[in-house]
């Protein structure tokens, strides 16, 4: 994956754990890379060694770090890097969910060699949807998890995803179950 990805795991370390954590988590997943280039490609297996790695030194769950990733991801690394594009995608929770099939397609002109994943909407209502979650990578699922709420946050309309299939226990693909609750005033 892109360094970008690699990069804003750091960044949520570093945050609220410190230099040093990051320090260990690097060592113990033989990452040695003093700076990730944004725009430089990254084996992938490196990004699942520094997650299991940051599971093994902060003593929380995979799952957990994922989440907190998926949450960091839309509302620093996005919303602070990639600001206009984040809001070109919808104006409520609901519309970017509706656009985000077609997300990656506006992040591949910035990089051309993205393995981005694919969604797909369902069962649309005035508070809910199905989201359906289609990539070759294994293991992210709580990373769309934690997006999705992250998403919620950004629009004020707290959000929760379900998986309500999953890939992991035969099923085509994963999908959520995603609700949210109206804005706040
Ligand atoms: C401006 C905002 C965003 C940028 C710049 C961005 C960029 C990227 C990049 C660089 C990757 C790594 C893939 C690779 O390098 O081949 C990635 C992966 C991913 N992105 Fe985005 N993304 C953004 C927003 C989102 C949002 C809002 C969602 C979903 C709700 C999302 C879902 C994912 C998922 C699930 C992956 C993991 C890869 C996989 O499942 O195969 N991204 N994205």
């Amino acid at each position: 994956m892109y360094g970008l990805v690699n990069k804003a795991i750091e960044e949520l370390v570093v945050t609220h754990f410190g230099e040093d954590q990051w320090e260990l988590i690097k060592k113990k997943a033989s990452v040695d890379v003093e700076v990730f280039v944004s725009n430089e490609a990254y084996p992938d297996e490196m990004t699942y060694d520094l997650v299991s790695a940051a599971s093994e030194v902060l003593g929380k769950s995979a799952s957990a770090i994922l989440v907190a990733f998926g949450e960091h991801w839309v509302l620093k690394t996005a919303s602070e890097s990639y600001g206009p594009m984040l809001r070109a995608g919808g104006t409520s929770l609901k519309d970017f969910l509706i656009n985000l099939p077609n997300f990656h397609t506006r992040v591949q002109m910035i990089y051309p060699k993205l393995q981005p994943p694919r969604f797909e909407c369902s069962d649309i209502s005035a508070n809910s949807m199905h989201l359906h979650y289609f990539t070759h990578r294994s293991g992210l699922t709580d990373f769309v998890v934690g997006l999705v709420q992250g998403l919620g946050k950004l629009y004020s309309t707290p959000a929760t995803a379900k998986v309500i299939a999953a890939k992991v226990e035969g099923a085509d693909h994963d999908v959520f179950e995603v609700s949210w609750t109206d804005a706040v005033a």
